[in-house]
């Protein structure tokens, strides 16, 4: 026997003893169809994968952390061996960085990794939106994810003030006074979020919001949403064809490969990928810790806040925004989004189909571009009118014009195919049904619309 035959041979038995003893068939991991071994299937899992570092990392931070305003000497003057002092959340940061074996690494690639969550989840909900992945029977799963979204930004408001530095604490400042403007509920979320009024009480409630109340959201959240998607399976390619939405044709189906080990392993290369790079990042650009708060040198510092909080950050700078109305505006579009599958009820998902949706979709995305490179050049510059107008419009006015030509263009297209497949297909077609209709015998192979 080649060496190549006894290796595999060996292999296939080890994993067949430890899926027999795991009774790794029997879990609810359900089988996926091939055809969705492709990175935009899987999204979700790159977040996932995401958050699996946030909370390793974060667990070994939490070793080294102390989350007190207390000024302290020791740690700052271990790691610096002089007699500077400052607050203990800083300071015990400022030690990670400097004396824990690979802390900067550790602590660099947890901001980092924070960053590329946040963004993998933007692409996991603008690829969402763009295919109609929230349509029936998936409305809840987008629900759920929606409220993912909400909690993950709050892990990232509530991690911003942790290490303890001046620009950071100005910033959590600014969000809480948008919070706390809100009519009747800001004064009901006055004494959760500012404890007794200290600074010590701010850093506690942000501390304790960042390690056990939003981790534990998270985690039902999270399992919620991945129960719904093992119930519902994966959403089929974006079609034109509503029943083409409820099942997979019976080539897709028989090609059903294991959760475990293929969509693990499938998972697994990226999620080393992902890790990779990111140490990568963080090893070659670790970031620096900027300087604390009540320091004399903090007196210059710009107050701003994480790249994914500029939008609503400089919304607040617009002529005439006061922070009710930043955060009404925020609060409307986080309520299209949660309610986005009982607006759009076409069962077609496919782009050309939802010309309005994606229209939204794109303004969105195109208005928190260019919100937050504006917020990230000009932090705190308030703007008139007139540049507001101009700046503004044209997100909405060319969306309007791209999607409205391709639209026109893709539709007209789609329409010709059909027509050819009809005429392909003429006499198989019972008299007047849908184009949408079952493909005719014969023809299993052929998809019929897209
Ligand atoms: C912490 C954030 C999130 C995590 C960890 C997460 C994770 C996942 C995972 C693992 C899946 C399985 C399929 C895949 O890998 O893509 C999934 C599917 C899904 N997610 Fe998320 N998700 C998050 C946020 C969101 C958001 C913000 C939305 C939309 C508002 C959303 C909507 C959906 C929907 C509708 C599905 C089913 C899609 C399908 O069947 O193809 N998720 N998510």
């Amino acid at each position: 026997m080649s060496f190549s035959n006894w290796y595999n041979r060996t292999l296939n038995q080890i994993w067949g003893f430890v899926e027999d003893r795991t009774a790794m068939k029997k879990w609810a991991l359900r089988p996926q169809p091939d055809f969705t071994f492709k990175p935009s299937y899987w999204t979700g899992s790159f977040v996932a994968v995401a958050l699996a570092y946030q909370v390793v990392s974060g667990a070994l931070l939490l070793l080294y952390y102390e989350p007190s305003t207390n000024s302290t000497l020791t740690a700052c003057g271990q790691a610096t061996g002089s007699l500077s002092s400052g607050p203990a959340a800083w300071c015990s940061t400022y030690f990670i960085i400097h004396s824990v074996p690979m802390g900067q690494l550790l602590l660099s690639s947890h901001l980092y990794g924070a960053y590329a969550m946040i963004f993998l989840m933007f692409v996991h909900f603008f690829r969402g939106y763009y295919v109609g992945v929230y349509k029936s029977p998936r409305e809840f799963s987008w629900m759920v994810g929606t409220l993912l979204m909400v909690v993950t930004l709050g892990m990232g408001f509530t991690g911003y003030l942790l290490p303890y530095t001046q620009i950071s604490y100005n910033a959590t400042n600014v969000g809480i006074v948008l919070a706390l403007r809100l009519p009747t509920v800001g004064p009901l979320l006055g004494p959760f979020i500012l404890a007794d009024g200290t600074a010590q009480g701010l850093l506690s409630r942000m501390f304790d919001a960042h390690v056990i109340l939003l981790p534990l959201a998270l985690a039902g959240l999270f399992y919620a949403h991945f129960a719904l998607f093992e119930s519902h399976g994966i959403a089929p390619p974006a079609t034109s064809d509503p029943l083409q939405r409820r099942r997979f044709n019976e080539k897709e189906e028989k090609q059903h490969v294991p959760f475990i080990p293929h969509v693990l392993l499938y998972t697994m290369k990226w999620g080393l990928l992902y890790t990779g790079v990111l140490f990568g990042i963080a090893a070659l650009w670790p970031w620096s810790l900027p300087t604390y708060v009540g320091n004399t040198a903090a007196a210059a510092v710009v107050t701003e806040p994480d790249w994914y909080f500029l939008w609503l950050f400089k919304l607040v700078d617009f002529a005439g925004v006061t922070p009710v109305i930043a955060i009404a505006i925020s609060n409307v579009v986080l309520v299209y989004i949660l309610f986005l599958p009982f607006l759009d009820r076409s069962k077609r998902t496919h782009p050309r189909d939802r010309p309005l949706w994606i229209f939204l979709a794109t303004s969105l995305l195109g208005f928190f571009i260019v919100m937050t490179v504006w917020g990230g050049e000009t932090p705190g510059v308030q703007i008139t009118d007139p540049t507001i107008a101009y700046t503004i419009g044209p997100i909405f006015l060319v969306n309007a014009v791209v999607v409205a030509l391709f639209h026109y263009r893709y539709y007209r297209s789609y329409q010709r195919r059909l027509a050819a497949r009809r005429s392909l297909f003429a006499g198989s077609y019972p008299r007047g049904a849908p184009a949408r209709s079952s493909a005719p015998a014969g023809a299993a192979e052929v998809k019929v619309v897209d």
